[in-house]
C-alpha cells in the first residue's frame, strides 16, 4: 500500500517538473511516506526526518514533504519538533495531494516529466483504503479511517491502464482487500473481472482478512487460474482467548477451516504473527507455536507487540521485555526453515512462471523460478520443478 501510495503522490510531482534521483544531495524535495503501524516504523521515519535538518539547512530552498500514516497520527506538531518541514500531509489526505501542493506556497517548478520506463511487470490498484475493524492493538483504523471501497468502474479502468503499460500482474490492495464489495457485486467478482482485462495473466491481492474467506471466493480462485495460488493471510496468533481479546472476529477453529480450505486449492500462504500481547499467556504462546507447525506457512512475519498510543490493548499492562525477547526468540527459531521446506516442497511439481527477467519469475503460489531456456520478460511459461537450491525452483522446460 505505502509503495502505490508513494507512486501516486510521485506522480503528482512528476507532473509538477520533478525527476526522481537516488541522490539527497541532487534532490530539491524530499517526500517521506511513513507507516506508524509500529512504533519503530514511526521512529525510523522521524529520525530520517531528523537527519533532513542539515540537508535543508545547507540550501534553504529544499522542501521537504513529510506524508503516510504517521504524518496523520502526529499532524501538524510536527512543525514544532521540526520547524524546517514544509507541508504534512496525512494519509487521510492521499486524494487531496495535488491540492494540498497547489495550495501550499511551496516552490513547485513547472513542465512536466514522463513516467519513468516501468522496471516491473507488476502494477498496483488501490480498490479500497480504511479499516472497518476495531483489532484492539491497532492504529490502522484511527489513521487511515473507515472503508471506502473504490467504485468497480474507476478500479477496472486503472486496471486496464496498467495492463495496456505492459504490467502483467495485478496487485489490488487495500487495508482488508477482500472486504471490498459494491452493489450487486463482490470481491470474487472483481477479481474475475480484472483477471480478464487483456494482457493481465495474474492477479494478486494484499492484504486479505480471514473472515472475508468466503465460499464465493473459493469457488472463483477453482475456476480461474489467473488468481494467484499466493495469499499473505496476516493470522496474528494462534490462540482463541487471544484474538478474541484482539477482536479479530474468528477463533483459532475458524481459521484453521480457512487455512486448511485454502491449502486444499493448492495455496502457498504467509502470515503475519504477533508475539507478545498484553493478555498472552505461555499457553497461548504455545498454542501459536502449534499453529504454525500444524499450517506450513511459506513464510512469517513475526512483530513484537509494540503499543500504539489511543487503541484498547495500550491501556493494558505489558509483561517484562525480556519474555518478550524470548518469545520472539522462539518463534523466529520456529519460522526460519519455512521459506526453504515451501521451497523444497516444490521438487517435481508443475509450475506456471511469469518471467521477470529472461530466466527468472515467480510461480502461482510466488517461488521464485529459474528456467533453463531464456523467453520474453512477462510470458507465462508452464514447466516443472526438477530441483530445488534453498529458495530457488530449477525447472525441466
Ligand atoms: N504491534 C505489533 N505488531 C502490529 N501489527 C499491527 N499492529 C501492531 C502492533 N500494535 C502487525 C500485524 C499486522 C502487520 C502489518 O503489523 O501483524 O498484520
Ligand atoms: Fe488493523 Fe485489524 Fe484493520 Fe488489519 S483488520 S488494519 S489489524 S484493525
Amino acid at each position: 500500500m505505502n509503495i502505490a501510495d508513494s507512486e501516486e503522490m510521485a506522480a503528482h510531482l512528476l507532473a509538477r517538473g520533478y525527476m526522481p534521483t537516488e541522490n539527497l544531495d541532487e534532490a530539491d524535495l524530499a517526500l517521506i511516506n511513513t507507516c506508524t503501524v509500529r512504533d519503530h516504523a514511526e521512529h525510523r521515519a522521524l529520525s530520517f526526518l531528523g537527519r533532513l535538518r542539515k540537508w535543508k539547512r545547507e540550501n534553504p530552498k529544499r522542501i521537504i514533504i513529510f506524508a503516510g500514516c504517521a504524518a496523520q497520527r502526529l499532524g501538524e506538531k510536527l512543525k514544532k519538533t521540526f520547524p524546517y518541514l514544509d507541508l504534512v500531509s496525512g494519509a487521510k489526505e492521499i486524494d487531496r495531494f495535488a491540492e494540498l501542493l497547489d495550495n501550499s506556497a511551496l516552490f513547485i517548478p513547472s513542465g512536466t516529466q514522463e513516467n519513468k520506463p516501468q522496471s516491473s511487470i507488476t502494477g498496483y490498484v488501490t480498490i479500497m483504503r480504511g479499516c472497518d475493524f476495531e483489532c484492539s492493538y491497532c492504529i490502522v483504523p484511527s489513521v487511515r479511517g473507515p472503508v471506502q471501497c473504490l467504485p468497480s468502474a474507476e478500479i477496472l479502468k486503472n486496471a486496464a491502464q496498467k495492463a495496456a503499460q505492459g504490467y502483467k500482474e495485478i496487485v489490488l490492495l487495500g487495508q482488508t482487500v477482500n472486504a471490498w464489495k459494491e452493489e450487486g457485486k463482490t470481491f470474487a467478482d472483481l477479481l474475475n473481472e480484472v483477471s480478464s482485462i487483456e494482457g493481465v495473466e495474474r492477479v494478486r491481492f494484499v492484504s486479505p482478512h480471514p473472515i472475508f474467506i468466503t465460499n464465493d471466493f473459493l469457488k472463483a480462485v477453482e475456476n480461474n487460474p489467473k488468481i494467484a495460488r499466493h495469499i499473505h493471510l496476516p493470522v496474528q496468533s494462534g490462540s482463541t482467548k487471544v484474538l478474541q481479546e484482539m477482536k479479530r472476529g474468528y477463533s483459532r477453529e475458524i481459521l484453521l477451516e480457512k487455512l486448511d480450505a485454502l491449502k486444499k486449492r493448492g495455496f502457498a500462504i504467509s502470515t503475519d504473527i504477533i508475539v507478545g500481547f498484553p493478555t498472552e499467556t505461555e499457553a497461548d504462546f504455545q498454542e501459536t507455536l502449534s499453529l504454525v507447525e500444524r499450517v506450513h506457512f511459506s513464510a512469517a512475519y513475526c512483530f513484537k507487540y509494540s503499543p500504539r498510543q489511543g487503541t484498547p490493548a495500550a491501556e493494558m499492562t505489558l509483561f517484562p521485555e525480556k519474555i518478550l525477547e524470548e518469545r520472539l526468540d522462539i518463534l523466529l527459531n520456529k519460522v526460519k526453515g519455512l521459506a526453504e521446506s515451501a521451497y523444497r516442497a516444490q521438487l517435481g511439481k508443475p509450475v506456471q512462471i511469469l518471467m521477470e527477467t529472461p530466466n527468472k519469475g515467480r510461480t502461482s503460489d510466488n517461488f521464485w523460478a529459474q528456467t533453463q531456456k531464456e523467453y520474453p520478460i512477462g510470458s507465462v511459461v508452464n514447466t516443472e520443478v526438477v530441483s530445488v537450491e534453498d529458495t530457488l525452483l530449477l525447472t525441466r522446460d
